[in-house]
């Protein structure tokens, strides 16, 4: 687990260290940080994966959801620090209140959401632009999040997660909505950053 962590870590910090170097030479165009923030969205999900992962095969559900409540948001802080934006991940049915979208990012999911219901949400789905909130300008990037089957364990139905995970939930998260969510479903998005 800690290993695994210093890998991402490690890893991260090289990529985000060579590509300052090229950055500063040429100004940065709307595309580059298109290409740059995608770059970012995979990594942070991919980190988080590889802890879930992890968590699960050595502890099952009740270690993966004690660990990964915390190291979501550890994992989460580390990366907005590391790059200087801020990343997220959004979800009208939340488990943690403090990922409830923002006026932009909610417009964003009902896009989703439409594109879901008419069968278009491929994974290639993606948004990037220019937007405005709260009177600032910014750059955001977004990317849906779509359940999994091994979602169910903390995000399905009272037959999908085990008891301990269930009390564990209720203790840490009293105003969870994450849960009876199907293989299929729009989960929320990632959500990337920079104010301009
Ligand atoms: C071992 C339990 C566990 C599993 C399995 C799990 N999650 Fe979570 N998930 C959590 C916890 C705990 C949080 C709250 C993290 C926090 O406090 O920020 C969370 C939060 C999230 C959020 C942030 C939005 C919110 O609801 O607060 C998303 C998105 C999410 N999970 C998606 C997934 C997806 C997709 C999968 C399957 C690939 C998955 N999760 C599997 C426990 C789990």
């Amino acid at each position: 687990m800690k290993k695994i962590l210093l890998l991402i870590i490690v890893s991260f910090f090289l990529f985000v260290s060579c590509n300052s170097k090229e950055t500063k030479v040429n100004e940065k165009t709307l595309e580059d940080y298109h290409q740059e923030f995608k770059k970012y969205a995979n990594d942070y999900l991919f980190g988080l994966k590889a802890v879930l992962k992890r968590n699960l095969k050595n502890g099952g559900p009740i270690q993966g959801v004690t660990v990964c409540a915390d190291t979501a948001s550890d994992l989460t802080k580390m990366f907005s620090d590391a790059i200087e934006l801020d990343v997220r991940r959004v979800s009208f049915k939340n488990r943690n209140p403090k990922n409830v979208p923002d006026e932009v990012e909610a417009e964003i999911l009902h896009k989703y959401e439409s594109l879901l219901k008419k069968n278009k949400l491929t994974s290639d789905v993606e948004t990037f632009g220019k937007y405005k909130l709260n009177g600032k300008e910014i750059l955001r990037y977004m990317k849906p999040i779509i359940v999994e089957k091994k979602c169910l364990k903390c995000h399905g139905n009272m037959k999908t997660i085990p008891q301990n995970v269930r009390s564990f939930l209720r203790e840490k998260y009293p105003k969870d909505k994450a849960v009876n969510y199907k293989v299929g479903d729009l989960r929320g998005a990632i959500s990337i950053t920079k104010e301009l």
